[in-house]
């Protein structure tokens, strides 16, 4: 079976504005699927006020935002309130950074890399050195441009609080092991394991109790819908963090680590990109019993194949022209 691009193509409105023209700008997000878009137009047209009150417009409007959060932590088996849908991914890092380094202390230890974007980089090299705690970096490989585990080893100490890494670089596009690297993280020290997952997201979206990590964080605008950022924090250490909502929304987990609060109708949004994965689903699969993840993996392995088949003449050339060059690989599910 091959994915329907036309179909797909049918989801996007956008597209047709101008049918010669080429988008392919992926820091500035992915078109945004019809759903999203009228989960959006109803939410403001019908349901514009404050939720989750006993008035009719609020309640639904409730819902909406349930529906999402509910939404999202199913494909990514994690709980509802184990999720943060914030403004961005670099706030989201931000207030993460005040949220666990508040309990840094001088002597603790951190290991960042160079490989992140900045959003998973320089808020907390920041509070390290505001808190008096060592950086480590995890340095790519100079030829391969990888991340390699065997370095990431002597970086690992008693003391070492956190990890911070990519799930796949956004410059070459090679997917790092995350259950693998989690493992070996886990196996030699105590720390916490953070994921920047913003490039990997719109190629796959992974069950993140499979991987093992402790934060995952990646962008809801680059995967078809509004411009919001999904961030998951284990609910094991919740607690241990400090909260940065406001006095009387402390405690709450969906506000504890989004001190400007839910946007309401972006958040309601972000429910219209699982209506376009079940709708892509129900189009090549029926109703074939699979809910969930397992859904999910079915349509990103019809995505895997189409994106295999656009970035083959690329990686072809590569092969051909870089004498020596590094295996390329394009992101594959399950990692
Ligand atoms: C790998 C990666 N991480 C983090 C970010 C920051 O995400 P946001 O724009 O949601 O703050 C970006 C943005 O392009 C990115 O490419």
């Amino acid at each position: 079976m091959k994915l329907d691009i036309d179909f797909v193509r049918s989801q996007f409105t956008q597209l047709d504005d101008d049918p010669e023209f080429v988008f392919a700008s992926n820091a500035g997000g992915s078109y945004v699927c019809n759903q999203a878009n009228e989960v959006l137009e109803h939410y403001n047209r019908h349901t514009r006020v404050q939720p989750y009150s006993r008035f009719k417009s609020s309640a639904e409007a409730g819902k909406a935002m349930d529906r999402a959060y509910q939404g999202w932590a199913d494909a990514l088996n994690i709980d509802r309130n184990e999720l943060t849908i914030g403004p961005s991914t670099s706030i989201n890092t931000y207030v993460m950074a005040q949220a666990i380094g508040d309990l840094w202390m001088p002597g603790d230890e951190i290991v960042v890399t160079n490989q992140d974007h900045e959003a998973n980089s320089g808020v907390w090299r920041r509070k390290a050195h505001e808190k008096g705690v060592t950086i480590r970096q995890w340095e790519v490989e100079r030829d391969s441009g990888l991340l390699d585990i065997e370095s990431l080893f002597p970086l690992l100490r008693d003391n070492t609080r956190w990890v911070f890494f990519s799930h796949c670089s956004n410059v070459v596009g090679t997917v790092n092991p995350v259950p693998e690297i989690v493992k070996t993280i886990k196996s030699g020290s105590g720390a916490r394991v953070f994921v920047d997952a913003v490039a990997y997201a719109p190629h796959h979206i992974s069950d993140l109790k499979a991987l093992g990590v402790d934060g995952y964080a990646f962008s809801l605008y680059k995967v078809y819908g509004p411009h919001q950022g999904l961030m998951y924090i284990n609910g094991d250490i919740h607690g241990d963090l400090t909260s940065q909502a406001h006095y009387f929304n402390s405690g709450n987990p969906t506000k504890d680590f989004n001190p400007a609060g839910p946007q309401h109708a972006q958040v309601a949004a972000c429910a219209g990109v699982m209506d376009y994965f079940d709708l892509l689903h129900q189009h090549h699969f029926g109703d074939n019993g699979n809910k969930g993840q397992a859904r999910l993996e079915e349509i990103y392995q019809l995505i895997l194949q189409h994106e295999n088949e656009l970035v083959a003449p690329i990686l072809d050339f590569l092969q051909q022209h870089a004498g020596g060059a590094p295996a390329w690989q394009v992101p594959r599910p399950g990692q």
